[in-house]
Order: C-alpha cells, then sequence, then structure tokens
C-alpha cells in the first residue's frame, strides 16, 4: 500500500450483527468504507470480550479492502503471530497492554504486516517518541476502550496535533478511535489525523437489507472531515 494522507473511514464491526459478520463487512464496503476496523478484547485488558483469531480469519475472507486489527488485550505477543496468520493487514498494540512495546511493535514488523501503536486517553502523546521509527500508524483513543457509543474524549484533539508535530515527515498514518461523528470528525482533521474509526455512527439505522443508510453514514463522516481540510 502507498501512503498518503487522504481521509480514511474505517467502520468498527463492533457495530456490526453479530450473526452476519460476511454480509455485513461486504454491506459496508460496497457503501465505501476505506478499511475494515476489527476490534479484539480479551475482558482483561478492556472489560468486553470479542474475536480470537480464528473469527478474524473468517472475516479476511470477506474482507476486499484492508484489515485493521486493535488489540486491546494483555498481554500481546504471545498472539500477534496468530492474528498475523489471520490475515491482518495493520496490527495495533497498546502501549499501556505491557512493559515492552518497543519490543512488541518489533515482533509485529517481523510478521511483515504494518503496525500500529494506541494510546488510552490518559496516556501523553510524548510515550511515543521513541517508537515513531517502528510504526505505521499512531491510534489516538478518543474514549476508554472496551465498549461502542460512549462519548468523545475532546482532549484527544490536542493529543492528535501533538502526535502530528512529532510525526513530521514521516509516514505514519494517524487514526482516532472512538464517539468519531459528523460533529467531532472537524477538528481531528485540523489536528492532522487522516484515518477514522466509526462504529455506531455508520452502523446506526442501516442493516444488511438497508446498506444505504451505512453509505449515506459513511459519507456524512468523509464529507464532514474533507470540509474542515478545506
Ligand atoms: C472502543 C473500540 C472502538 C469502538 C468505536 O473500545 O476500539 O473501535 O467500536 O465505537 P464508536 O464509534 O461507537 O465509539
Ligand atoms: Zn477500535
Amino acid at each position: 500500500m502507498t501512503f498518503d494522507r487522504s481521509i480514511k473511514i474505517a467502520p468498527s464491526i463492533l457495530s456490526a450483527d453479530f450473526a452476519d459478520f460476511g454480509r455485513e463487512i461486504r454491506a459496508i464496503e460496497d457503501q465505501g468504507a476505506d478499511w475494515v476496523h476489527v476490534d479484539v478484547m480479551d475482558g482483561h485488558f478492556v472489560p468486553n470480550l470479542t474475536f480470537g483469531p480464528p473469527a478474524v480469519k473468517a472475516f479476511r475472507r470477506h474482507v476486499k479492502t484492508f484489515m485493521d486489527v486493535h488489540l486491546m488485550i494483555a498481554p500481546v505477543d504471545p498472539y500477534i503471530e496468530a492474528y498475523a496468520e489471520a490475515g491482518a493487514d495493520m496490527i495495533t498494540a497498546h502501549i499501556e497492554a505491557g512493559p515492552h512495546i518497543h519490543r512488541t511493535l518489533q515482533a509485529i514488523k517481523a510478521t511483515g504486516k504494518m503496525a500500529g501503536v494506541s494510546l488510552n486517553p490518559g496516556t501523553p502523546a510524548e510515550s511515543i517518541e521513541h517508537l515513531l521509527d517502528l510504526v505505521d500508524m499512531v491510534l489516538v483513543m478518543s474514549v476508554n476502550p472496551g465498549f461502542g457509543g460512549q462519548k468523545f474524549i475532546p482532549s484527544a484533539v490536542d493529543k492528535v496535533a501533538k502526535v502530528r508535530a512529532m510525526i513530521g515527515d514521516r509516514p505514519i498514518h494517524i487514526q482516532v478511535d472512538g464517539g468519531v461523528d459528523p460533529t467531532t470528525v472537524g477538528p481531528l482533521v485540523k489536528a492532522g489525523a487522516d484515518c477514522f474509526v466509526a462504529g455506531s455512527a455508520v452502523f446506526k439505522g442501516g442493516s444488511v437489507d438497508r446498506p444505504e443508510v451505512y453509505g449515506a453514514n459513511i459519507r456524512a463522516i468523509r464529507e464532514a472531515a474533507e470540509a474542515a481540510r478545506g
């Protein structure tokens, strides 16, 4: 994949119908999703449980775009190989998930996959200073991870601006995840983010039988983002 800072919308399938992932993935991609965001939760690092590697491997068969796997698990290292083999294009790990994030990112890169590092709302931007030469993406969480449908935490905007300044000319994406919708995306774009995860704001009001609603929801986020870029 060639690097660019175009606006990317990554619907989180945490908000999809859990009995119908194949059709849900096809619906969001047909309706304009750039990436498919997969939230992996372990009931330990975050208070919720979702997808093991076999589930992610099954999703892969339906993903035509880019599978973005957000690991909210601790420990991370024992599972990197399995999620890589499941077909992730990007694997993102949390800086708070263990004492050796540098080693974790090296291990992700060693699988040949792209590597992301994620920061919880309470973690300062500066904490990634010595990781920038190892990552393809920085994920700034704008909610405390664990659930969809939470309220956007506005201090994420300032953190994105700090991360953007630290990145300089490096080819590193800035992703924001949590409470992203047409009303919150603009300031994030102005601060320098290019990739937006959205669960509730994409899936609300739609279904696999009414996929055009997903399309309208994705377009509304993209249009607000592009308007902020000017
Ligand atoms: C939160 C997850 C998010 C979540 C976003 O722990 O990482 O990806 O699904 O959901 P919304 O967009 O509903 O805040
Ligand atoms: Zn996520």
